[in-house]
């Protein structure tokens, strides 16, 4: 699977997966990204994807497979400098290739960009993420792609229109050298 940033070829295939996932994404994420994909929300994720990438606020990415589909979207979110060097990851597999192993196979690519030094990577020094307690496959990949546990934050995200729990995550750049 390449990681590559969203392109304006992409439309199709990004309204193909958000169509068949529809289900699957919508209780794991805000209703602006669980909304399945129409020609705006394409227009949307293209914009804050290319905004993300000039401002060096977010890095995300897509995951394509040999046969040009895209299998999953993996994001570096929030990112701040300074004494932080921080960012939140998020992902999501297609309906139609989850447990194949690309979920985990995007987020090992994402923190390996993460914790690259520059130029080549965005040389950051943590990575965080969060997950609804319930979301078995996601915690899952957090824990094969090394992440540490942290904690339960109560009433941490509005999801599916309500406050819920997440599991925090997170992983430092050295733990990733050494792991
Ligand atoms: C979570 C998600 C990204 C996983 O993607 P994936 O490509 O299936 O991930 P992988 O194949 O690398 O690994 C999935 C793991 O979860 C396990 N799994 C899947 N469903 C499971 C379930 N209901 N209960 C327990 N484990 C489960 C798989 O067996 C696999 O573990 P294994 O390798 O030890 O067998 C995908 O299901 C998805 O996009 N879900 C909807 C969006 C979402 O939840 N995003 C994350 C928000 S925090």
């Amino acid at each position: 699977m390449l990681l590559r940033p969203l392109e304006g070829i992409d439309e199709a295939e990004f309204t193909r997966v958000h169509v068949v996932s529809a289900d699957a994404f919508r209780p794991w994420f805000p209703a602006a990204e669980g909304t399945p994909g129409v020609g705006s929300a394409f227009s949307r994720a293209l914009e804050r994807s290319r905004a993300g990438w000039e401002t060096g606020r977010d890095a995300r990415f897509v995951g394509i497979l040999d046969d040009a589909r895209i299998a999953g979207f993996f994001n570096l979110n929030e990112i701040v400098r300074g004494v932080f060097q921080n960012a939140y990851a998020g992902w999501a597999v297609s309906a139609d290739v989850t447990s194949r192993g690309y979920g985990t196979e995007g987020v090992r690519g994402l923190l390996d960009v993460a914790f690259t030094a520059s130029p080549s990577g965005l040389g950051l020094h943590r990575v965080e993420a969060a997950i609804i307690p319930t979301n078995l496959a996601s915690l899952r990949v957090a824990q094969k792609a090394g992440f540490r546990h942290e904690g339960l934050a109560r009433r941490y995200l509005k999801i599916a229109g309500r406050w819920q729990d997440h599991e925090r995550f997170a992983l430092t750049a050295e733990e990733h050298r050494r792991s």
